[in-house]
């Protein structure tokens, strides 16, 4: 689903790689989701938490036509699943957020989690991608999911797989890369860092009710045209 360009090192961690999602990695993405997003007391059951997870990801990827795994000698350790519009290997259906939900759903259903917190969890996922839809301006491109394993972060793999992706977000010929966060669970930071500029805040249904106290969804936005000394084309080799 990716480029497919040769495998290449980020500077401080050796014997990285990246390559294209594959099926079978939902299982360790889901891990590495649930250990950065770990559910607060509304989720009682590891089953539970990793089984929504698993969910989630075949969710964000339903919205993806981009999918890089980064893997060392122990497995995936990071990856992102994004859109690109006119990107030319693989094209996502032109389907809104909003209208997966029962995609979702089925797939919780599948397995036979049917458990009413999990119907809790959708209407609040519901809520806030209604939220987005309003608040997210029109973007060529967007970042659906951006996790590194704890173990691995701050030796430039989460820059990296941004990086490769932009890469291919401006071949494509996008204009404006979009990205959803919030400022509880996650480190929107990093986004500042990398020169996105926060276009909205909102109250975060689904974080709120995934963690048990409030979060603020953001949604940060980076234009792509122009000389952007943030997007080096160092790491394609
Ligand atoms: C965000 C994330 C993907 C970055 O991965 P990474 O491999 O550590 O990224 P890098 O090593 O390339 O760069 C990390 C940079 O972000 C900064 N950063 C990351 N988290 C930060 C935080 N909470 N506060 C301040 N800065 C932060 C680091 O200081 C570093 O900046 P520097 O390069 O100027 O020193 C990783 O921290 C992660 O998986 N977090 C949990 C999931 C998440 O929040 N995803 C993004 C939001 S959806």
């Amino acid at each position: 689903m990716s480029s497919g360009d040769p495998p290449s090192g980020t500077g401080h961690t050796p014997n990285v790689s990246f390559r294209s999602y594959r099926p079978g990695d939902i299982p360790a993405c889901a891990r590495l989701a649930r250990d950065a997003w770990p559910a607060g007391p509304i989720i009682d059951s590891r089953e539970l938490e990793l089984a929504g997870m698993e969910g989630y990801m075949e969710y964000s990827l339903g919205a993806s036509n981009w999918a890089e795994i980064a893997s060392t000698s122990e497995g995936v350790v990071g990856f992102l699943f994004g859109r690109i519009d006119n990107y030319s290997e693989v094209s996502v259906p032109k389907t809104q957020s909003l209208s997966e939900i029962p995609a979702l759903l089925k797939s919780f259903f599948e397995r036979r989690q049917t458990d009413p917190r999990l119907l809790a969890f959708v209407w609040s996922l519901a809520l806030t991608e209604l939220k987005l839809k309003l608040n997210t301006p029109k973007s060529d491109a967007a970042i659906e999911m951006l996790i590194v394993d704890s173990r691995h972060r701050g030796g430039g793999i989460g820059s990296a797989l941004m990086e490769r992706f932009l890469i291919a977000a401006k071949d494509a010929g996008s204009s404006l890369v979009t990205v959803y966060t919030d400022d509880l669970m996650s480190d929107w930071q990093f986004y500042e860092k990398r020169g996105f500029r926060r276009v909205a805040t909102f109250h975060d249904n689904i974080t709120s009710h995934y963690s048990g106290s409030k979060a603020r969804g953001i949604v940060f936005a980076k234009n792509l045209e122009g000389r952007d000394p943030s997007v080096s084309r160092r790491i394609r080799r």
